[in-house]
């Protein structure tokens, strides 16, 4: 987790399509959510979605992680894991996959509600994705980490909102997290500058209320510790010359 790692256009091509397989799992997974459904379920199609794919699942096994998909619901802010829950009317489930594919991997996630679900909810999501546009609008060759952050932060928190602390986005490439780690907090023009041919995940985790966390005794399952609801929102993207390039791109973005 220490050198940055520059893709070549080879890698890149690659990168695009194993984050195209990224993505449509989410979709499947996003299309999935509804009361009544288990997140058994869901991981379970996700995962079939990615082995007929020909790519690998990129969680599974991952650190002893038991599924290809995480399912982190209302308070649950990430890395939850997938079991007999009943997902019910007005919840929101963040789904996080990642897949791999001619050894190089896609990272990407989104929070999305079954049913109908209150405003404050709708706000939060709202609020989540966005801070991922605006962080990104800052991902340029020449910018640093830093402005990324910034971006996030201030993004959220203007919309009365909390980021996390403690988990971060980071580089992606024939592994799921390489340097350098990309913080949702923080100064602008601070962090390692952005360069070209860099592969990274931004990933907004933001909280309605305060950004304190804890773990369950699962050892995975991450909650808010105020119990206020969470959302996040993750995609892999290519520094260009230009605009980045959100290499989990779907339709459904
Ligand atoms: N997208 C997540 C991350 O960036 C998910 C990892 S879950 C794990 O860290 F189980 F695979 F660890
Ligand atoms: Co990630």
């Amino acid at each position: 987790m220490s050198n940055i790692i520059i893709k070549s256009p080879r890698e890149i091509e690659i990168m695009r399509q194993a984050g195209r397989i990224t993505a449509a799992a989410r979709t499947i997974a996003r299309e999935m959510v509804a009361p009544g459904v288990t997140t058994a379920q869901i991981d379970r199609e996700v995962r079939r979605f990615i082995e007929k794919s020909g790519a690998v699942p990129t969680f599974l096994g991952y650190g002893g992680y038991p599924a290809s998909v995480c399912l982190s619901i209302n308070d649950e802010v990430i890395h939850g894991i997938p079991g007999p829950r009943v997902i019910q009317e007005g919840d929101i489930v963040s789904v996080d996959v990642g897949a791999t594919w001619k050894g190089y991997v896609g990272d990407c996630a989104g929070t999305y509600i079954a049913g109908t679900a209150s405003e404050a909810a709708k706000n939060l999501i709202a609020v989540t994705r966005q801070s991922f546009f605006e962080g990104i609008k800052q991902a340029r060759a020449g910018n640093r980490i830093g402005d990324i952050s910034h971006a996030v932060q201030t993004y959220a928190e203007q919309n009365g909102c909390s980021v996390v602390r403690e988990y971060v986005g980071h580089g992606v490439g024939s592994v799921m997290h390489e340097a350098p780690e990309v913080p949702n907090f923080g100064r602008a023009g601070r962090g390692p500058t952005l360069v070209k041919g860099m592969t990274i995940a931004v990933e907004p985790m933001v909280n309605a209320g305060g950004w304190e966390v804890y773990v369950l005794k699962d050892g995975w399952t991450v909650k808010t510790a105020d119990g206020s609801l969470s959302a996040h929102y993750e995609n892999t993207i290519l520094i260009t010359d230009g605009e980045p390039e959100i290499l989990t791109y779907a339709e459904d973005l």
